[in-house]
């Protein structure tokens, strides 16, 4: 197994839609295991193959507090359960020190292929649900910030700049 770089925003490859998966090989279950690990060090709660470079529709998640449940959806395709909205601050592991609230489905379904091909399909509420969409919203080149108004979104993208730019400094006089 191996810790993978993150993709970081504004790179082209968090606004690429991906490509369906295929062919369900051995490679795309070290691809797996790769981002789980990747999601687990940095530490995240879930990561989506552009994160790491790969322009396909995979996505780890884990929101147990133990970790140990590791979920893997493969061409996930998800529809509101009902009208229930939910806001809720979200972060990414490509726009880390980023919080903003995004309001979205408090209740998804899912239906997915799992690493040998298999269809599942089950209802998601609570954290899982907020996450399944946002690890999702990338595999159509969607990240948080663009569920912003055009101001709040163009104001936090410049605060990733500044952080951004505060950190090399401190790396620097370190
Ligand atoms: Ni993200």
């Amino acid at each position: 197994m191996a810790i993978l770089p993150i993709v970081q925003y504004p790179d082209a490859r968090l606004s690429t839609p991906c490509k369906p998966v295929t062919e369900f090989t051995e490679e795309l279950k070290t691809l797996a295991a790769d981002m789980a690990e990747t999601m687990y060090k940095a530490p995240g709660v879930g990561l989506a193959a552009p994160q790491i470079g790969r322009l396909i529709r995979m996505v780890v998640i884990d929101v147990s507090e133990e970790k140990n449940d590791l979920r893997v959806f493969i061409n996930p395709v998800l529809s509101p359960v009902d009208e229930e909205l939910i806001e809720g601050e979200e972060g990414c592991l490509s726009l880390p020190g980023l919080y903003e609230k995004v309001k979205r489905p408090a209740h998804v379904h899912v239906k997915a292929q799992d690493l040998e091909g298999k269809v599942f399909e089950y209802d998601c509420d609570g954290l899982l649900a907020v996450c399944i969409q946002h690890e999702c919203d990338h595999l159509d080149g969607v990240v948080f910030i663009d569920h912003l108004s055009r101001l709040k979104k163009s104001r936090a993208a410049a605060r990733l700049t500044k952080m951004r730019r505060e950190k090399a400094r401190e790396a620097k006089a370190e």
